[in-house]
C-alpha cells in the first residue's frame, strides 16, 4: 500500500473586490451587521467580461499547483473537481478542465459535496494513490457564487457570505517512506437535513417550465436557501467531531495540532474551534475576512496561502476540517 502527499499547491480569486459596504448599496445590509455574525470584511466577485468561470479559475489554479509539483500537465492521472457552482447543468467542470489544460484522456470526477467538497476529493484521490492505481492527482474545488446570488434584502443573509475563488492541490505517491503525507481520512453525510441548505431548482423535481409557469417572483428556487441558526449550531457540533475522529485515529491529541484550517464558513465557527481544542491563534488559519465562504475551493484556497506564508513547515500536523451543505462534513489529518 502506497502512501498520498500533497506535492503542489495553487489557487486563483478573480480580481474584483466587493466590501461590505458595496453590498450595502444594493441590499439593506452593512460593514457592522456583517462583520460582527461573520467577521467577512470583503470577497471576490466574478465580473462579467473578466474571462473568469468556474472551470477557468480551477484552472488557473491548477496550473500553478502543477508548476510547483515540477510536474506537467501530462503527469496528470487523475482530475478530482469539487463545485456546487459548474459551469453547466452537466458535464461538470472536471472534463472542461481536462480540455482547457489539454490534457491526455485521463478520467476527470465530479464531486458534489458543497463546503466538504474538497475533503472528499482528497479522500477519494488519496484512495486511488494508496492502492497504485495512480500516481498523480490533481483535485480542484472551484466555485462562482456571485453569478447566482440575490442581490437583492431579500437574499442578505446568504448572499453577504459567499465569495468566488479557486484552490487546486497535486496529490501524489509519496516515494519515501518518512512518515510524511495524509495520514487518514473521515467523510460523514446525513441527507435528513438537505433541505436547510440548498438550492432546489433547477432540478428534476422543480424544472424550468415550472419555475416559469408560477411566474411568481417569491417563487426562487434557484437562489441557495439557508436556516442558518440550524446549520451554525450542527457546524460547530461537527466539526468537533470529525478532528476528533482523525486525531484519535491516529492516537493524536489536539496538543499534536501545528495548524488547524477549518473550511472558512463563518469566522465564529472557527473561533468556538478553536477554543473547543485550545488551539493558539498562529494554529488556526482563517483567511474568511478577505474571501467569504467560497465552499468547496475554501479549504485549497487557505492551505496555498498558509504554505505560501511559510506556516506549513516539514513534519508540521495539518488538520483540515469541513462542514455543509448536505449535510456534509470531514477531515483530513496530514503530516507535512
Ligand atoms: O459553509 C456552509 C456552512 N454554512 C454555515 O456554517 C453558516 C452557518 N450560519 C451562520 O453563519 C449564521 O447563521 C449567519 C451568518 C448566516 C446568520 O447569522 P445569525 O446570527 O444566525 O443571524 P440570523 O439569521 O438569526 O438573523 C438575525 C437578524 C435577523 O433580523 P431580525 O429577525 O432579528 O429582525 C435577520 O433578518 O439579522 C437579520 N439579517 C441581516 N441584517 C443585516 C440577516 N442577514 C442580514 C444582513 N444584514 N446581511
Amino acid at each position: 500500500m502506497y502512501t498520498s502527499k500533497i506535492i503542489g499547491l495553487g489557487s486563483y480569486v478573480p480580481e474584483h473586490i466587493v466590501t461590505n459596504d458595496d453590498l450595502s448599496k444594493v441590499m439593506d445590509t452593512n460593514d457592522a451587521w456583517i462583520q460582527e455574525r461573520t467577521g467577512i470584511k470583503e470577497r471576490r466577485h466574478i465580473k462579467k467580461g473578466d474571462g473568469n468561470s468556474t472551470s477557468s479559475m480551477g484552472v488557473k489554479a491548477a496550473e500553478i499547483a502543477i508548476k510547483r509539483a515540477s510536474l506537467t500537465n501530462d503527469d496528470i492521472d487523475l482530475i478530482v473537481f469539487a463545485t456546487l457552482s459548474p459551469d453547466m447543468y452537466f458535464p461538470g467542470g472536471g472534463v472542461q478542465v481536462q480540455n482547457m489544460m489539454n490534457m491526455k484522456t485521463i478520467p476527470a470526477l465530479d464531486v458534489r459535496n458543497q463546503c466538504s467538497g474538497f475533503v472528499y476529493g482528497l479522500s477519494v484521490a488519496d484512495q486511488f494513490i494508496k492502492t497504485g492505481m495512480y500516481k498523480n492527482v490533481l483535485i480542484i474545488g472551484s466555485e462562482n457564487h456571485s453569478g447566482g446570488l440575490d442581490m437583492s434584502t431579500r437574499g442578505r443573509s446568504v448572499s453577504v457570505i459567499f465569495g468566488d475563488g479557486a484552490g487546486a492541490v497535486v496529490l501524489s505517491r509519496n516515494e519515501k517512506e518518512d512518515g510524511s503525507g495524509i495520514l487518514s481520512t473521515h467523510l460523514h453525510s446525513e441527507g435528513a437535513h438537505a433541505k436547510e441548505l440548498c438550492v432546489e431548482g433547477p432540478s428534476m423535481e422543480c424544472w424550468v417550465p415550472e419555475i416559469i409557469a408560477k411566474n411568481d417572483k417569491e417563487f426562487t428556487p434557484y437562489y441557495a436557501h439557508m436556516n442558518g441558526q440550524f446549520v451554525f449550531k450542527n457546524a460547530v457540533v461537527r466539526f468537533s467531531e470529525v478532528i476528533n475522529e482523525g486525531l484519535e485515529a491516529n492516537k493524536l491529541q489536539a496538543t499534536d495540532i501545528d495548524m488547524l484550517i477549518p473550511h472558512q464558513a463563518n469566522l465564529r465557527i472557527s473561533q468556538f474551534i478553536q477554543k473547543q481544542f485550545k488551539l493558539a491563534d498562529e494554529k488556526v488559519y482563517n483567511n474568511i475576512q478577505k474571501y467569504g465562504n467560497t465552499t468547496a475551493a475554501s479549504i485549497p484556497i487557505a492551505l496555498t496561502e498558509a504554505w505560501e506564508e511559510g506556516k506549513l513547515k516539514e513534519g508540521d500536523l495539518v488538520v483540515l476540517a469541513a462542514f455543509g451543505s448536505g449535510f456534509t462534513w470531514g477531515s483530513t489529518i496530514i503530516r507535512w
